[in-house]
């Protein structure tokens, strides 16, 4: 029930990526492409890391119900996505002329941004376990843990607003 659950949260994932990858093949062919197709993939991504963090910071504010089992779904789905975010980055688009908010030191430090990666993977595990646990003290923390994760990062590696 859980991991069907769980898998067709990535199924939706999954046909989001492959419509933005679709969209950009149907127009014209080349490297511009395919970089920009990348950058969509990254994009997608994050909005979608990005959308369950925020359905979880609605939960813990108590400004939304949701059901524990959800909430921890949305956890797991946030860890699951740290493999495929870093294939998506793993390789350069100087190309790409979509705008994009990603520098170049992603790429000159590749260690420390992958790293990032698989530390969110390890602490939205960590909010998924504390949820299952219901204790609201862990859960807040765990939260707050993978939140800084999440802007360790963009603070490092993303250009300044
Ligand atoms: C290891 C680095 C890294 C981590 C960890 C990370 N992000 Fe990101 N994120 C990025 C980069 C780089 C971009 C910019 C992508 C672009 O503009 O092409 C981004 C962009 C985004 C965006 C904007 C997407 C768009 O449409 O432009 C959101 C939302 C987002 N991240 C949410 C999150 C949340 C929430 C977390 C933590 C749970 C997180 N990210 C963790 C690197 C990271």
């Amino acid at each position: 029930m859980i991991s069907n659950k769980v898998v067709s949260l990535g199924a939706v994932f999954a046909m989001m990526i492959m419509a933005a990858g679709l969209a950009q093949a149907s127009s014209h062919g080349g490297n511009h492409n395919k970089a920009d197709a990348l950058v969509m993939e990254r994009e997608a991504l994050m909005e979608g890391i990005g959308g369950s963090m925020g359905a979880l910071a609605c939960y813990l504010k108590e400004e939304c119900k949701l059901e524990p089992k959800i909430a921890k779904r949305l956890a797991v789905g946030i860890s699951a996505m740290a493999k495929p975010s870093i294939e998506a980055f793993r390789t350069p688009t100087p190309t790409a002329s979509k705008k994009t908010t990603a520098i170049a030191k992603i790429w000159t430090d590749w260690d420390q941004f992958e790293e990032g990666l698989m530390s969110m993977s390890t602490k939205a595990q960590g909010l998924a376990e504390a949820i299952k646990n219901g204790k609201m003290g862990d859960i807040k923390a765990a939260m707050g843990e993978l939140g800084k994760n999440c802007k360790g990062c963009h603070d490092n590696f993303r250009e300044k607003k």
